[in-house]
């Protein structure tokens, strides 16, 4: 009933030649491949460039950040209707990077997701633990936090059409991939807390897993029954790499 998503993160990569080469690769790799969605994430810089390549293709388009107000005195800051006018249909949101260098509080988010479902766009709500919490024992308490914080004031009709992205600090461009079990453990918590707040729509959520996914482990990852599909960063770079996750196996509906 949760149709798999994976989701390239380029973060602050891709002048607009790299990206259009980067996209069209990607838009090829992926033709014909059901059951499943895809999106990409360039720089706000290169998004009416990859939306060009996207057109006719099935990968969807996304952003990495949003302001929630339409429009107004917030100078360096984009909204949700300039990503709606170049066709974005996912925006990320408090990704751990925009947390810890750029201030961002659960409060913003939260704001952030209301102006996204409001404006059409799906939101792919980031959470996650640093190394120092889950050492401590706190990682449930952390994530359920923000999961609270920012979307739990959301009705039934507008939870589902989030998309959670469980992405644990200490695995995000490190090369250490929490285990299967590990994220598996954290996205069953996450579902309960939905389940037992917003009732049985949680069933429909879809929650992502993210950091230092790769087409080596992509396929253990997704064999977790709670595991919905990935945020990528670096791999998402490599359109060969970023094709292979997209086409993690099993699948039943493979060319
Ligand atoms: P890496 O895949 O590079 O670890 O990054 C994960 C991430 O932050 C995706 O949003």
């Amino acid at each position: 009933m949760r149709t798999p998503l994976i989701v390239g993160n380029w973060k602050m990569h891709g002048l607009r030649a790299e990206a259009r080469a980067l996209a069209a690769a990607v838009c090829a790799g992926v033709q014909g491949l059901g059951g499943r969605e895809v999106a990409v994430a360039p720089p706000f810089t290169a998004l009416t460039t990859v939306r060009e390549v996207l057109l006719d293709s099935p990968v969807a388009l996304a952003a990495q950040n949003m302001h929630w107000e339409e429009r107004g005195a917030f100078t360096g800051e984009v909204s949700p209707l300039m990503l709606q006018e170049v066709g974005c249909r996912f925006v990320i949101l408090g990704h751990s990077e925009r947390r810890q260098y750029f201030g961002e509080s659960d409060a913003m988010v939260k704001q952030k997701v209301h102006a996204a479902l409001a404006h059409d766009l799906v939101p792919i709500v980031c959470v996650g633990e640093t190394l120092n919490e889950r050492e401590a024992g706190q990682t449930l308490e952390v994530v359920s936090g923000q999961v609270r914080r920012a979307l739990l004031e959301l009705d039934p009709p507008a939870i589902r059409r989030v998309v959670v992205a469980y992405e644990p600090v200490w695995a995000i461009g490190t090369g250490r991939v929490a285990t299967p079990q590990q994220a598996q453990e954290v996205h069953g918590w996450i579902r309960k807390l939905l389940r037992e707040t917003v009732g049985e729509v949680a069933a429909e959520v879809r929650i992502l897993y993210g950091g230092s996914v790769k087409p080596d482990n992509i396929d253990e990852l997704m064999k977790e029954p709670d595991i919905d599909g990935a945020l990528v960063g670096g791999a998402s770079l490599d359109a060969q790499a970023f094709v292979r996750i997209a086409r993690f196996l099993p699948a039943n509906d493979l060319e």
